[in-house]
């Protein structure tokens, strides 16, 4: 009672505090009314309206951003449909300039299409979706994306979003034409018809929305350029609003690992979890529930844990109190547990890592690691890396940095993310590039850094940095100091060479002085004179053996596309604010 007088009174003007003075009872009466005015203002917020609001949490915070963050949910979606499907991706991506900020984008995929009923639900509900309750590497995770896409396309241009779907050759497209009902987080169906479509399969959605189109680092052509290099199995054809098309033909006809789904690990799950997990449970014993709710936890394990906990193996999961989960929770950190399968992961492998890398920069050295399974909170995850020192790589500044999380690239909050962090805070002074304390590191070198796992933790909804575990840190910087140690050989062997170089050039400059000397000192003739340079040299090659001839060669790299690296690079003048937000990043 006494709080909630303090609690009100603190709201208060000096007017109000008069009035307390000349009338005491008026008091509890007021606060009444307030309670009662307050309830009539009190409802419940949709999910749909809690993100109109709050956009920005989507990436949504600018009209550049926008258009990326539409066209990534789109790719993500189609490339995830695909994958699981076990079909060679294959993406028609056109974005036309409408006029006045106003652009219509269409993606569309040759994945398994979705069945009728669920195109509403898809497209225009929050937080719908096949992938949040599984633990699976998947692009998406939350079920907002897409239907993200279609809210800001209707809040900035009113349109419906139109979506054709088609799930076999046999049967005819369906076509909806559908807007979201933001108050009951609902779909509004604004047309529905079948139709014919020539694909065998496959989805396309067209949205018209408020955006800017901007060449450069964080564009459009750049994500897709990214996308291309860490998906080498899918093609994208890509037409950006200045009508100039862009074809990313697929490197490989192999199709990925299909990463298989997992159950938690117990090391990962929190006494909420574990107390919802009770209650929905189909099992009837703790024992059965244990061993087939959790990954890696046998008949032993199961017993070990029950054991320590002081709970009958048989006892039924909806009588396990709050305490004794408890229990269970503690007794599962003093069990030793073998980690979660690997087989849920499927990474891309140093090898295409390095290759990706070849294409888009013209080094001289080349390094990759793909690391082995490691866990945080339970879940499973694997760190890869690649790095490019040399060549046609600026010197000046920071290094340049190409983040990827479940395939697919991140563009923004560079400074936020573990993987910065985990660069800035390798030392690599001791690799041969210079660093100024915890900074990122300066040099003509490029690092490229992925996460692979079935839940990547984002720091935000927007999906654009990684959060800062302290296991993910340890295992991206293990990875750094690996190609750490490959680039300090590389630098070292080079300097060496130049060194020897070096000496060579200056004693061969001296070995016709000697023999100069020794023919005026013996009175050698000119044919010995000749003879003592050609020995010397002789000796000279003999001792020290040949060396490698480390000059850059631009046509080495053989992987190499001038034109494919250009995407993404040519910087236009900047010409709105949200440039700033770009440059400062
Ligand atoms: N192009 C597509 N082809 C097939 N299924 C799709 C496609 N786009 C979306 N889906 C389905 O719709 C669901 C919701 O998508 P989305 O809102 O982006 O959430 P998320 O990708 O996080 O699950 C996906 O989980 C997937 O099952
Ligand atoms: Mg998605």
């Amino acid at each position: 009672m006494v709080e909630t007088t303090i609690g009100l009174d603190s709201f208060k003007n000096s007017e109000d505090n008069n009035e307390k003075e000349e009338n005491n009872d008026s008091q509890p009466k007021k606060k009444e009314i307030k309670a009662n005015e307050l309830a009539k203002k009190q409802r419940e917020i949709s999910i749909a309206e809690f993100f109109e609001k709050n956009r920005h949490l989507l990436g949504f915070d600018n009209k550049r951003k926008a258009l990326l963050t539409t066209i990534k949910e789109a790719v993500d979606n189609s490339l995830d449909a695909c994958d699981e499907s076990s079909i060679l991706p294959e993406l028609e991506i056109v974005i036309t300039d409408m006029g006045n900020d106003r652009y219509r984008v269409s993606v569309e995929d040759n994945g398994p299409g979705i069945v009728k009923t669920q195109i509403p639900k898809i497209f225009a509900k929050r937080l719908y979706g096949s992938k949040f309750h599984s633990l699976k590497q998947n692009r998406g995770q939350q079920g907002i994306g897409i239907s993200a896409s279609v809210m800001y396309s209707q809040l900035t241009t009113g349109r419906a979003a139109k979506i054709i779907s088609k799930i076999d050759p046999t049967v005819k497209a369906h076509y909806y034409e559908l807007k979201i009902d933001t108050q009951k987080n609902k779909p509004e169906i604004i047309q529905d018809e079948e139709k014919d479509w020539s694909k065998d399969h496959g989805t396309r959605i067209e949205l018209d929305l408020e955006g800017t189109y901007q060449k450069g680092p964080q564009s459009v052509d750049e994500y897709l350029k990214q996308t291309a290099i860490i998906n080498p199995h899918v093609t994208i054809i890509y037409v950006n609003p200045k009508g100039e098309q862009i074809i990313f033909p697929r490197a490989t006809d192999k199709l990925p690992f299909q990463p298989a789904e997992i159950k938690p690990h117990p090391y990962g799950v929190e006494l909420g979890i574990l107390i919802k997990m009770l209650n929905w449970t189909q099992t009837v014993t703790i024992k059965k529930f244990l061993t087939t709710e959790f990954s890696r936890v046998g008949g032993k394990t199961a017993d070990e844990i029950l054991e320590k906990a002081y709970i009958p193996p048989n006892t039924k999961p909806n009588k396990v109190s709050r305490e004794m989960a408890e229990k269970i929770i503690e007794a599962i950190r003093n069990t030793k547990i073998m980690s979660p399968p690997s087989d849920c992961i499927s990474p891309i492998g140093a090898e295409l890592l390095e290759k990706g890398l070849k294409k888009e920069v013209n080094a001289e050295f080349y390094t990759s690691v793909s690391r082995p399974p490691e866990v945080y909170r339970g879940n499973p995850f694997i760190i890869e890396a690649a790095l490019a020192y040399g060549g046609t790589l600026k010197a000046d500044g920071g290094v340049n940095i190409l983040r990827f999380a479940n395939k697919v690239p991140l563009l923004y909050q560079q400074g936020s993310c573990a993987m910065t962090e985990s660069i800035s805070k390798t030392s690599w002074r001791s690799y041969g590039l210079s660093q100024s304390g915890n900074n990122i590191p300066q040099g003509p070198c490029m690092i490229l850094i992925h996460i692979a796992s079935v839940w990547v933790p984002f720091t935000s909804e927007a999906k654009e940095a990684i959060a800062h575990y302290p296991e993910i840190i340890k295992e991206i910087k293990l990875a750094l100091q690996e190609l750490g140690r490959n680039l300090y050989k590389y630098v070292a062997k080079k300097r060496n060479v130049h060194e020897e170089l070096k000496k060579r050039s200056y004693i061969e400059k001296y070995i016709p002085s000697i023999a100069e000397a020794l023919k005026e000192l013996i009175k050698y003739s000119d044919v010995e004179e000749k003879n003592v340079v050609e020995l010397l040299e002789e000796m000279f090659e003999k001792h020290r053996g040949q060396i490698d001839n480390m000059d850059f060669d631009e046509s080495k790299n053989e992987e190499y596309d001038e034109e494919f690296a250009k995407i993404g690079r040519e910087e236009e003048e900047p010409n709105d604010d949200e440039y700033k937000e770009v440059k400062d990043e």
